[in-house]
């Protein structure tokens, strides 16, 4: 039987904003979602999650994420030891059944699954702390032990004299023990120390003194345990985790400019010999075929790409399938549902929404295209502009195999290009145009010889 707590009711006030701590993001996403995806992975009995009373963005936060999860106010931020006491009454504890309690803090992301379980069964006849060597300690509690490097204490760095300081073993705060044993050390916690607060860490010498051994236990990575409390440790966790991200498609195969500049804000799943250029930011989920290129400042959302695409600089791309060997950009925008057919390419300013492509379809240059179905082998000449919207409502825009859009062509829709059919250049388009035929709609040119622009008398005539 396994309780998880979570710690998340800290004021947070280094952050400067109105926005609760945990609800800051990591690589996109409310750092509080990691701590919860990593905790749930262990399938636990129990999931409590302690949050201050002024807190109603984390409550639908985690009403959203999962019904699972309980609830519990800490009214007052009296510490750590205070917060964990107020998860009490929603921790199963049977005397005939085994039962351990893990404690996890909001802010403290990163902590793999895996490191929580070495934790939990290292714990299981008595208290086991999570702990790391850090160059630079301070700010942390100390792990004090013995001449037999048993665990005595810890010491909180403000509670800490000139010699504990100098210990670089800290406390990560992420600790597990037999549920029955941690409800009765909460029970005799006192507030007796230089922040008047509750301290949970103090659990460690009322075990030492009923005998009990106190074990610990190391993270597989040292920045499993760093916590964010102010921007700063904000962007250095996130750059540390972005290069974690880097590092795991690179063992997949794919070939980065540069792993310092790429930011992988979601899932970003690719096949063999993928090569990405600097400035990129994926988000969402993300496919990429073999043998994808994608150049420099490009921007993926919620996209699925097939093999053989190039997507040129500066492109931006959500909610799009690319299938194979298509080229997109520089400069496009493809979104709101955008699905291109094999070998098309879609070229510089170029927008294009909600639309299908056919295969061997092409929008070199300057071009709209909304709401629209567009076959294959279609030429889409410059400038061309689907006229989808009526202020009120948008419309469709069909145009068929092999038809031929010349350029500065407007598409009035609902509108329809028939097979094969050719626009003239600069066509405003209000009725449907037949298959195979040439439709046009242009006033017929004209030169007037004699007509003079106005001038101030200078103007020569030639
Ligand atoms: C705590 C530990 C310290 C450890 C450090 C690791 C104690 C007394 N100290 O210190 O040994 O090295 O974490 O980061 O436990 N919280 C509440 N209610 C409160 C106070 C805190 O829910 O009244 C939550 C916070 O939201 C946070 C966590 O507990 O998630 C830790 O609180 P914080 O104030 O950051 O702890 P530290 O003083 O840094
Ligand atoms: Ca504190």
């Amino acid at each position: 039987m396994l309780n998880v707590v979570i710690l998340a009711a800290g004021l947070g006030t280094r952050m400067q904003s109105n926005i609760p701590k945990v609800l800051h993001n990591l690589a996109g996403r409310p750092m509080l979602g990691y701590v919860l995806d990593s905790a749930l992975a262990l399938n636990p009995s129990t999931i409590t999650i302690v949050v201050g009373k002024e807190s109603e963005q984390i409550k639908s936060f985690i009403r959203n994420f999962s019904k699972k999860i309980n609830i519990v106010i800490q009214n007052e931020q009296l510490g750590t030891g205070h917060a964990f006491k107020q998860s009490i009454p929603n921790l199963l504890d049977c005397p005939n059944n085994y039962s351990s309690t893990l404690v996890l803090y909001g802010d403290v992301p990163l902590v793999r699954t895996t490191t929580m379980d070495r934790l939990l069964k290292s714990c299981k006849n008595g208290l086991s702390i999570l702990t790391s060597f850090l160059n630079d300690p301070s700010g942390y509690g100390r792990i004090i032990r013995d001449h037999n490097g048993c665990i005595k204490k810890i010491v909180e760095h403000k509670d800490a004299n000139n010699i504990e300081l100098n210990i670089k073993e800290i406390n990560t705060g992420i600790i597990s023990a037999p549920t029955s044993m941690l409800i009765k050390w909460i029970s005799k916690l006192t507030n007796n120390n230089m922040q008047g607060e509750y301290y949970l860490t103090d659990i460690v010498d009322m075990a030492v003194s009923e005998g009990v051994f106190v074990d610990s236990r190391f993270p597989d990575d040292y920045w499993e345990i760093l916590g964010i409390n102010n921007h700063i440790q904000q962007v250095k966790l996130e750059r540390i985790w972005q290069e974690e991200q880097a590092r795991i498609i690179m063992d997949a195969g794919v070939t980065l400019a540069d792993y310092k500049r790429i930011d992988i804000r979601g899932s970003l799943k690719c096949s063999k010999d993928v090569f990405i250029d600097v400035g990129c930011i994926f988000e969402g989920n993300i496919r990429l075929g073999s043998n994808v290129k994608i150049g420099p400042y490009c921007v993926l959302k919620d996209v699925n790409i097939a093999d053989n695409v190039i997507i040129e600089a500066y492109s931006h791309l959500s909610s799009v399938t690319l299938d194979k060997g298509v080229q997109v950009g520089p400069f496009s925008r493809l979104c709101k549902g955008v699905s291109i057919g094999s070998n098309s390419k879609i070229g510089n300013f170029v927008e294009i929404k909600n639309s299908i492509f056919g295969k061997n379809t092409k929008s070199n240059h300057l071009t709209y295209i909304g709401d629209s179905h567009i076959g294959s082998n279609v030429n889409i000449g410059a400038g061309t502009i689907t006229c989808n919207y009526d202020g009120l409502n948008k419309h469709q825009t069909i145009i068929e195999d092999n038809a031929f859009i010349g350029s500065g062509s407007q598409l009035v829709a609902p509108v329809k290009v028939g097979a094969r059919a050719t626009l003239g250049a600069g066509t405003t388009l209000t009725n449907d145009a037949p298959a195979d035929q040439l439709t046009l709609s242009r006033t017929r040119q004209c030169s007037i010889a004699n007509w003079r622009r106005p001038d101030k008398g200078f103007l020569k005539k030639s």
